[in-house]
């Protein structure tokens, strides 16, 4: 079962998934999705995966799902709303969505014997680190959001569960996703305008927004601009299907197991800029703006423990994934513009 499996991480895992060789069912609200994803996800297995149009806030829905899949034989859960702006005004809204969400699926999860789980999880639960790159024994700081509060609160549920009623949880912490998948067919689809750099960048480019502001060039960085580690999202999507097969082959060592899953590098605000007018030749207007509110410096990953334990390492760079976003935007404007 996919949760979520129509946004931008989980289409983009449906797809390795199906390329692995499972069939996975996908539950999505659409509450920050399309069904036309599934066309995307079609044009490029060859198949249409089983969709559930489902709010997991619904307990009958989410034992209806069980019920009528007895084989089903893990968990990836994706669903949630990801907004820190929109938590701040209404955390409500993501302490119902995220949390009471993932304690439905738990229930009917282990009352129908269905003990994989796979977590979407965030570096931001680290907040500014103490020292760089992060591993996964740093110690978590107190979120900033009520977005980040319920990472955190996630994490905390998966871990007692698995230590109380024997599920098997991978909690993957994510650095920065960006790109889409080299196909063209499915991307990433921001409601309104974007908040987070790289689907700015390429409306900006393709001429929806005026000009990029970069928030703050007086950081503590050689650049100045804030440092965060970008991961192609075919890279963090591949990342599910060898976690999941980790907990199928019995392979980890501990109920509850997190993993950084980032590049292990740290690129500039400033760096992304010139790297996707290179690899795109867009000459990008931007401007230096102040900082953005509850911004920190710099965050990256130590990959360490994924690269030894996971088998795991990221293979595409940032400027695939500024050449992959670049193609996806042209993409979809095209297909606006010319319906
Ligand atoms: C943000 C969220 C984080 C979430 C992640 C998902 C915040 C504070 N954090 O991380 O919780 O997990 O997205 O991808 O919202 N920037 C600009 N101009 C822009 C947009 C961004 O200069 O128009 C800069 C930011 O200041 C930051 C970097 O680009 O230094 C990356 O920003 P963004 O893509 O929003 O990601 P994060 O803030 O790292």
């Amino acid at each position: 079962m996919v949760t979520g499996g129509l946004g931008f991480i989980g289409s983009h895992t449906v797809v390795e998934l199906m390329e692995a060789g499972y069939e996975p069912v996908i539950v999505d609200d659409l509450s920050n999705s399309s069904p036309q994803v599934l066309d995307g996800i079609e044009r490029i297995t060859g198949r249409r995966p089983l969709f559930y149009d489902y709010d997991l806030r619904d307990k009958a829905k989410v034992k209806e799902i069980f019920d009528r899949h007895p084989d089903l034989q893990g968990i990836i859960h994706f669903a949630a709303s990801k907004y820190v702006g929109e938590s701040v005004e209404n955390p409500l809204l993501y302490y119902e969505n995220n949390i009471c969400s993932l304690v439905h699926l738990l229930h009917e999860a282990l009352a129908h014997d269905v003990r994989r789980f796979i977590f979407s999880s965030s570096c931001t639960v680290y907040g500014e680190p103490d020292s760089l790159p992060v591993t996964e024994d740093m110690p978590v700081k107190p979120a900033t959001s009520p977005y980040g509060n319920t990472k955190q609160i996630d994490e905390e549920i998966l871990r007692d569960s698995a230590k109380a009623y024997g599920l098997q949880v991978i909690a993957l912490r994510y650095f920065n996703p960006i790109g889409a998948h080299p196909s063209a067919e499915i991307g990433e689809l921001p409601v309104g305008v974007p908040q987070n750099l790289v689907p700015f960048i390429t409306q900006t480019a393709i001429g929806l927004r005026d000009e990029l502001r970069i928030f703050g060039d007086d950081y503590p960085t050689p650049d100045g601009t804030a440092i965060r580690d970008y991961i192609h999202v075919v890279d963090l999507a591949r990342a599910h299907v060898v976690a999941l097969e980790r907990l199928m082959e019995g392979r980890n060592k501990e109920a509850f197991e997190v993993f950084n899953i980032g590049t292990g590098r740290g690129s500039s605000v400033r760096e992304v800029v010139d790297t996707f007018m290179k690899v795109t030749g867009v000459d990008l207007p931007y401007r230096i703006t102040g900082r953005r509110e509850g911004d920190i410096t710099a965050v990256w990953a130590d990959t360490t423990k994924a690269e030894n334990e996971l088998g795991w390492k990221a293979r595409l760079t940032m400027a695939d994934a500024l050449r992959d976003a670049w193609r996806w935007e042209q993409k979809i404007r095209n297909k606006k513009s010319n319906p």
